[in-house]
């Protein structure tokens, strides 16, 4: 190949590679996403993602890079009744919230071993997690009885079901519906704590975020006085000189 054409035969690669990409991420998401938008000054919210994970979540999913010390102190919740409430291993509030299910068990049990969550909303994003949460249904040709809408033949057990209850997709309709009273909880009250559940994996992804957005008012309030400072400086310095 002349090696002039050879930059343009690089790029035509590089463009088919990212045609393709498209294509099998549209493939793989073709249910229709509702939107999610987390908020991590709602610490309510988060203190109840927190609680609800430890309740459902962390039996099999571990938050193997998260401290319950830290989530805690993030959180505003106090360190002692955190331990309280939350964590039920036996476990010490400076220690990483790990899971002790054995991975090779689960992958016998589920065909899948759980993957740890902490990066999960920085890798599917936290609108991905909500819509997977929200979107379990009854299927009795999976192994599970239960499939998933954005996760196709997802190898979870839906461990929300008491709360939500029983969920049906009509694949006619494309319509997932509830059957009314098999769940503890309303729609209303299952979405908040989907949210809240969501909201917590991206406060989780990245804790600092938190730290970062308080402190950044300071370094503006500190910059805004340094200018004025500066600027009265300069004033004084130039004042003789015309
Ligand atoms: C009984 C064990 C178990 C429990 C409890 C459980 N999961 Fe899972 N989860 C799994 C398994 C197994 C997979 C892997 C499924 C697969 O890849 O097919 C999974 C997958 C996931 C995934 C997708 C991971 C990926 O591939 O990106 C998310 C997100 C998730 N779980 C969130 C949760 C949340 C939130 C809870 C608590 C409400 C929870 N899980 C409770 C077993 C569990």
């Amino acid at each position: 190949m002349k090696a002039f054409f050879r930059p343009i035969a690089f790029l035509a690669s590089l463009a088919m590679l990212g045609a393709a990409s498209v294509s099998w991420s549209a493939a793989k998401n073709d249910w229709p996403m509702e939107a999610f938008e987390p908020d991590l000054t709602d610490l309510p919210s988060l203190q109840n993602g927190f609680k609800l994970y430890a309740n459902h979540c962390l039996g099999c999913h571990g938050l193997q890079y998260q401290r319950y010390g830290r989530t805690a102190d993030d959180l505003g919740i106090p360190r002692e009744l955190a331990l309280e409430s939350v964590v039920f291993t036996g476990q010490k509030i400076g220690e990483l919230m790990t899971t002790s299910m054995d991975p090779e068990q689960a992958k016998a049990w589920f065909g899948a071993t759980p993957p740890d969550l902490t990066l999960e909303a920085r890798l599917r994003s936290p609108e991905w997690i909500y819509n997977y949460l929200k979107t379990f249904y009854v299927d009795e040709s999976r192994p599970l009885g239960v499939n998933n809408g954005v996760y196709p033949n997802v190898g979870m057990p839906n461990v929300l079901l008491p709360l939500q209850g029983v969920q049906r997709y009509d694949a006619e309709t494309k319509q997932l519906s509830l059957d009314p009273g098999t769940g503890s909880l309303t729609a209303e009250e299952f979405d908040q704590a989907i949210y809240d559940l969501s909201n917590f994996l991206y406060y989780v992804g990245e804790p600092s975020r938190l730290q970062r957005q308080r402190l950044g008012i300071y370094v503006l309030l500190f910059l805004v006085i340094l200018g004025t400072f500066t600027y009265l400086l300069n004033r004084e310095f130039w004042k003789d000189v015309h």
